[in-house]
């Protein structure tokens, strides 16, 4: 498989795992363990062929300053989903300031993912 036909994949499981987590986020109260279950495996699997992507496209461009702060960021960003998923997992204190973070969390890995992708592969 080429590297545009992973990357497009990726984008589609991407797009599974936000839509595994609004239909998670509307399916009543208490989280169903099942339905958090599939939706951070689908974002465990988008975040590890993700990195595999990465680091095979990685060997073959030179790596400039805004190549790697995309990669930290989009670390960081996935870093933050886990976290944060995993707090509201439990049904802890503070869940609106988590729930705003994984909501926007999402759409600033998607641009900085994206934008990782293009410039190694372009
Ligand atoms: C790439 C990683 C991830 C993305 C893009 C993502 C995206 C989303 C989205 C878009 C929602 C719906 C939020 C809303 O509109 O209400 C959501 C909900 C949720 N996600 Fe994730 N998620 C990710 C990883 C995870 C992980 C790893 C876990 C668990 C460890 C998790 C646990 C949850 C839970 C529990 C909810 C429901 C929150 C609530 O309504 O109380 N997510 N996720």
């Amino acid at each position: 498989m080429s590297a545009p036909e992973r990357a497009i994949g990726i984008g589609l499981l991407y797009l599974l795992t936000i839509g595994t987590g609004i239909w998670l986020s509307n399916s009543g109260r208490p989280l169903s363990t099942l339905f958090i279950m599939v939706h951070k495996l689908i974002a465990l699997a988008t975040v590890v062929l993700t990195s595999m992507l990465f680091w095979r496209l990685l060997k073959y461009v030179h790596t400039g300053t805004v190549l790697v702060g995309l990669i930290v960021a989009s670390a960081v960003l996935a870093i933050a989903l886990f976290a944060t998923g995993a707090l509201l997992s439990t049904g802890k204190p503070m869940k609106s300031l988590l729930l705003t973070i994984h909501q926007l969390a999402p759409v600033l890995l998607g641009l900085s993912m994206g934008a990782t992708v293009y410039l190694l592969i372009r």
